[in-house]
């Protein structure tokens, strides 16, 4: 059975832990993350690579499963779950964004839009048509639908995905370097629809970067060394993306000295 509403939280880990083996010894790449995510907060997760930034985010995703600790989405214990309700849980509740997009090659960018629908067995009825359209208006999309993945650039690609993981109407959306392998302009033009799907839609959204300028679009900056939250602060706390990367610099050096 689902337990549900075990956290106010739209997204909430207490004591988040995932262990790894390198070599014969084993690690934590996520050691005891207690994030709390209100209803509507924009959070970045930044940290260097290797950080822990992608385990976190897939363990958040129930991607991959905690060793220990605990993942509530909108109040569901994640580890409550099993692997089939937690795939279905997690195709209606979150929407994903990877680096690399993702797109099934063989299907056309409408098709793998709807994907999640179809995945579901959900109808594409009045309602769906509709979040469809406007999706592929606001995402500026109308020219690309009948396209396969491979003949579009990657910031069309990477709005194909963005659709795709806006169609079933998630609370919450995770993004794990969505702006990753975009040039300057792909790349400002996501941040602004994550803004607008915040600010606007009130989504809750948890963004995974290790660029400055594309944190600073969030409202809360959460900062990941070796597994660890080691700084937690308003977005106001930084006055632009410059003050932002020099503090993120001397997190950096504070690590190499330790
Ligand atoms: N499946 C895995 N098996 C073993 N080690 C892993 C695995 N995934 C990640 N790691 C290790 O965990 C640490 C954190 O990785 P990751 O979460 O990908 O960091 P980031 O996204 O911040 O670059 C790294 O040391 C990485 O090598
Ligand atoms: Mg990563």
């Amino acid at each position: 059975m689902t337990e549900r509403n075990e956290s106010a939280y739209a997204v909430e880990t207490r004591g988040l832990v995932k262990s790894y083996y390198r070599g014969d010894a084993s690690f934590n790449a996520v050691d005891g993350v207690d994030l709390r995510v209100n209803p509507g907060e924009f959070v970045a997760v930044m940290g260097a690579s290797g950080s822990g930034k992608s385990t976190a985010l897939h363990l958040i995703a129930g991607l991959t499963r905690a060793t220990s600790g605990d993942v509530f989405v909108e109040g569901t214990r994640l580890s409550s779950l099993g692997d089939r309700a937690l795939t279905i849980f997690r195709r209606r509740r979150l929407g994903i964004v990877f680096q690399s997009y993702n797109l099934i090659p063989h299907l056309t960018a409408e098709e793998n839009i709807l994907f999640p629908l179809r995945a579901d067995g959900r109808k594409l009825d009045a309602e769906r048509r509709d979040k469809l359209c406007a999706l592929v208006r606001e995402l500026e999309l109308e020219d690309q639908l009948r396209q396969y993945p491979d003949s579009l650039s990657g910031g069309q690609q990477q709005r194909v995905a963005l659709a795709r993981a806006l169609i079933g109407d998630p609370a919450v959306i995770l993004a794990d370097e969505p702006t990753g392998n975009l040039d300057w302009t792909s790349s400002r033009r996501i941040c602004e629809i994550f803004d607008k799907l915040n600010r606007e839609e009130g989504r809750a959204i948890i963004l995974v970067t290790h660029e400055p300028s594309v944190a600073i679009w969030s409202s809360r900056i959460v900062v990941l060394r070796d597994g660890r939250i080691v700084s937690d602060s308003p977005r106001a706390a930084y006055d632009d993306a410059s003050e932002l990367a020099a503090r993120y610099q001397e997190l950096a050096r504070e690590a190499a000295v330790r």
